[in-house]
């Protein structure tokens, strides 16, 4: 049995990303603890709309409260095949670089950094200014992944759904759980979602 993934949701641009994360390890069958920040209910009302803030209960995940710091998640001694905040603010991964660990989101972060699991954060922000990019080489350093939300060009994505598609399965992917989902580039193939 594959073990238990961890999404966490803050509040940077792009929730429609954690959600269909979700949705894609729920389809392969993946268990999943679920964390939303405050800020992500925010962006979530923003770009998504109030009925999917509504709908989260809804989603096939384990949710925990982001205010909840003793939650199983918030201990080591609780396995899990690694986590993935998507979208990862400014906020919460200089959090994550600093151990900063004052919610469920970042300790549960923490945790998979001390415990040497794999931990993937989408950070979102443009631009990025010296403080963003020292977090970056923080967290790299501590052995996370750091996978910035950028748009596959070269697979001539149809739309912003097949954007979002795309990004949430390399995510998927980088934790190495399952046979990789997401499209691949082949020369030449220049509508790959055809096929
Ligand atoms: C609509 C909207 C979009 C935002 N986009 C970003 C973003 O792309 N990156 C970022 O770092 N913060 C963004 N923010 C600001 C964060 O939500 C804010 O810093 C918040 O404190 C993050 O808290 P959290 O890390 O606990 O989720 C955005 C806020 C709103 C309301």
């Amino acid at each position: 049995m594959t073990a238990r993934v961890v999404v966490g949701i803050s509040g940077a641009s792009g929730a429609a990303i954690g959600i269909r994360i979700v949705e894609i390890l729920a389809a392969l069958e993946v268990g999943i603890d679920l964390i939303v920040s405050a800020a992500a209910e925010r962006t979530i009302t923003e770009e998504l709309g109030p009925d999917v803030l509504a709908g989260l209960g809804n989603l096939p995940a384990r949710r925990h409260g982001v205010r909840d710091i003793g939650a199983t998640i918030a201990s080591g001694s609780t396995p899990t095949g690694g986590m993935i905040v998507a979208p990862c603010s400014m906020r919460t991964l200089s959090a994550i670089a600093h151990s900063l660990a004052d919610n469920l989101l970042v300790r549960a972060a923490d945790v998979h950094l001390k415990e040497r699991r794999p931990l993937v954060l989408v950070a979102r922000e443009t631009p990025l200014h010296l403080g963003h990019l020292r977090a970056m080489a923080v967290v790299t350093e501590m052995g996370a992944i750091v996978m910035p939300p950028v748009p596959a060009f070269y697979l001539k994505p149809r739309g912003i759904d097949e954007v979002i598609d795309q990004i949430a399965r390399r995510a998927v992917d980088t934790l190495r759980i399952a046979v990789p989902t997401a499209s691949a580039w082949r020369p030449g193939n220049a509508q790959p979602h055809l096929e």
